[in-house]
């Protein structure tokens, strides 16, 4: 397993390219799988949750070639079954679910299970496919759907679940008649999916807003569709920016989608502004002040950025409450930050962070993909050296993560552990 090794200190400063969103890009490669038509994708993130979803639709029957941030996707003849050793590294391999049962009328997808940071069921998504006539058994940790056709109905969510609307969404697109989903995930990557879909030939409209309305068609035709860029690897080189007390220009950064974001790092004392060549973003005035924070589904603040903005208010004057609303277990970095001198307790599903003057180097352990992002900003910023253990979990979301960061002056390398 690698590992990041880190000499903390350095100010950050010059230009990062951010790329393409791993959870758009996620959603829309496993809708290749209601296409009846070659397509194409660009600007495809190289991440190891891309390079699985492309071995899972492999096995399902699209084969893609994937080579320089392109995927090209040649549909086949589709099998239903997605395996456990494929599913159980990547809980968005659920997302075949909805595609398969629109396209096969059955899918074996095995049970997600849970991850690190918690149990994170699927049952928003089975009880809309259900609505739509979808049929359900759970055998040996396999979810077994089965339908006639799924037929086009109106969907509420008790939750905007992103991955359930995402699922209704794709489903709804090859149902017979329409589909109202109330209370649907607002979530820009969400609006990707959509978008992508309208591309291929779908009746979509809605999307972005909590109700969205699906005209089923007969079929999808293929289409060639640039991924959005990520606005979480943007927002976590925002904070190394403020955390190192250094000036990032962010290029591609989509700006627009991180209000919620940009909002709160400015009342701790982070400066914006827009360029030629992308989002300049560094301290207004050298100190950083606390904040509160509570996650919510977009355009609230996004539970993705959590532990990022936590790794900075263990450095911001005051105190900081971080209230995580949508991920029940979403605190694995607290612990990994203690060991760094953060002072941080916590209480439910609340942490209360008091800033200190400075954090010191320490071997860390990854637990989580943006656990990981924390520590890795933490580090930056700590005296000494820092060691982030099972850099996987890293791997997962930030595509060459220690290259952008020694390009704008990090002492960073990855090391065999
Ligand atoms: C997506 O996960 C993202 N993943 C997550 O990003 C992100 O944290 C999450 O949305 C929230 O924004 C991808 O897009 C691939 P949800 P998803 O369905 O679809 C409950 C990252 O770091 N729930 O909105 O799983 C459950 O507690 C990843 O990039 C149900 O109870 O999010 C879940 O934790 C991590 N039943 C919470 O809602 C359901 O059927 C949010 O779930 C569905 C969800």
């Amino acid at each position: 397993m690698d590992k990041l090794v880190i000499e903390g200190g350095v100010p950050l400063t010059g230009q990062v390219t951010i790329s393409g969103s791993k959870n758009a890009a996620l959603p829309i490669l496993f809708a290749s799988i209601l296409l009846s038509e070659p397509t194409t994708f660009t600007n495809v993130p190289m991440l190891r949750d891309i390079h699985t979803t492309l071995k899972l639709l492999s096995i399902l029957g699209c084969p893609a070639d994937f080579d320089n941030n392109v995927v090209s996707m040649t549909p086949c003849t589709l099998s239903p079954e997605a395996p456990y050793e494929l599913v159980k590294t990547m809980r968005a391999s659920v997302l075949c679910l909805g595609p398969l049962l629109a396209r096969l009328g059955e899918a074996r997808v095995a049970m997600p299970g849970g991850c690190a940071i918690g149990a994170r069921p699927v049952n928003l998504h089975l009880s809309g496919l259900e609505k739509m006539g979808a049929r359900f058994e759970l055998e040996e940790g396999y979810i077994i759907g089965r339908c006639r056709k799924l037929k086009g109905a109106h969907i509420i969510f008790d939750f905007p679940t992103v991955g359930g609307t995402e699922n209704l969404l794709m489903a709804a697109c090859l149902a017979e008649g329409d589909s109202i989903l109330e209370n649907a995930a607002k979530e820009p990557e969400v609006v990707d999916l959509a978008n992508f879909l309208i591309h291929c030939g779908a009746k979509i409209s809605g999307h972005g807003a909590s109700i969205v309305h699906v005209s089923g068609v007969s079929s999808l035709g293929g289409c060639s569709y640039p991924i959005m860029p990520d606005r979480i690897e943007a927002g976590t080189f925002i904070v190394a920016a403020g955390i190192t007390d250094g000036e990032l220009v962010l290029q591609n950064c989509p700006s627009e989608e991180l209000d919620a974001l940009l909002v709160k790092l400015s009342a701790m004392g982070m400066h914006f502004e827009n360029t030629k060549e992308g989002l300049l973003a560094r301290r207004r005035n050298g100190s950083l002040r606390g904040a509160d924070v509570r996650t919510q589904p977009y355009p609230g603040f996004p539970t993705d950025m959590q532990a990022q903005v936590m790794a900075l208010m263990c450095l911001a004057e005051g105190s900081s409450v971080v209230e995580e609303s949508i991920v029940e277990n979403r605190f694995m970095h607290v612990q990994e930050l203690a060991r760094m001198g953060a002072d941080i307790r916590l209480s439910g599903h609340s942490a209360i962070v008091r800033g200190v003057g400075q954090l010191i180097g320490a071997p860390v352990m990854a637990s989580d993909l943006r656990a990981s992002a924390s520590l890795v900003l933490a580090g930056l910023a700590a005296k000494g050296t820092t060691q982030v253990q099972r850099i996987y979990h890293l791997d997962r979301g930030y595509e060459r993560i220690e290259t952008k960061l020694a390009a704008v002056g990090a002492r960073i390398r990855r090391k065999k552990e």
